[in-house]
């Protein structure tokens, strides 16, 4: 009889010394969900190894399955020119998603972003928890209700608690606010610059608990 092959889930695949370079590697053979069929590639989170901040999104988006790197698409230029306005330096930021794989469903040509389901979350959250060990953030900071849902709590409202500072046994304090690209998605030019101030709003709130070398110097 064939034996059905085993395929690695992040269990096989995390050692215990790894760094974030060995763990970036090592996730491109990650088969601990479906997604990875549809997606091009994984994308790891990035940033500085010993950031004080880190944020975490839902999913890459489709440039970000083609390119490799996390937010580099429409939504993480919304969230450089946000950082920057609220005085927080790139450099000090670690970015990631709570999956790392692009999950679409197919519309004609088009991939579509389809929302990963709990179970998906679940089976790629030891990567999450691996980078989180690894930067050792001061403040883990939500994008959208998929991430403050699973780090902070099943039923996480971010419409009525964005900006809330908590404690939390993955970092000193986590909190969470909207999604960029939320913002990209505002009816009309009015409601997506006042959607931007109140997210710069959030922003400004977390680079009040940061140290000054986190800061950009004017
Ligand atoms: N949206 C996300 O949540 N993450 C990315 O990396 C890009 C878009």
């Amino acid at each position: 009889m064939r034996k059905k092959k085993v395929l690695p889930i992040p269990l096989d695949l995390i050692e215990p010394d790894a760094s974030l370079d060995d763990l970036r590697e090592a996730v491109q053979q990650c088969r601990g969900c479906d997604i990875w069929q549809r997606a091009t590639q994984a994308v790891f989170g990035e940033g500085a190894p010993g950031a004080e901040v880190m944020l975490v999104g839902e999913q890459p988006g489709n440039r970000e399955d083609l390119e490799g790197h996390p937010f580099v698409g429409p939504a993480g230029k919304l969230l450089d020119v946000a950082l920057e306005e609220a005085g927080i330096d790139r450099k000090h930021v670690y970015v990631t998603n709570v999956v790392k794989h692009f999950n679409s469903t197919t519309r004609g040509k088009l991939r579509i972003h389809k929302k990963p389901n709990a179970e998906e979350i679940a089976a790629c959250r030891p990567w999450l928890e691996a980078e989180i060990s690894r930067v050792g953030p001061k403040v883990i900071v939500c994008l959208g209700a998929t991430a403050a849902q699973a780090l902070i709590a099943r039923d996480f409202r971010v419409s009525r608690q964005r900006g809330e500072m908590m404690k939390s046994p993955l970092a000193p304090l986590i909190t969470a606010t909207v999604h960029p690209s939320s913002i990209l998605r505002a009816a009309d030019e009015q409601s997506r610059h006042a959607e931007m101030r109140l997210f710069v709003a959030d922003l400004k709130k977390i680079a009040r608990h940061l140290p000054q070398s986190a800061l950009k110097r004017n």
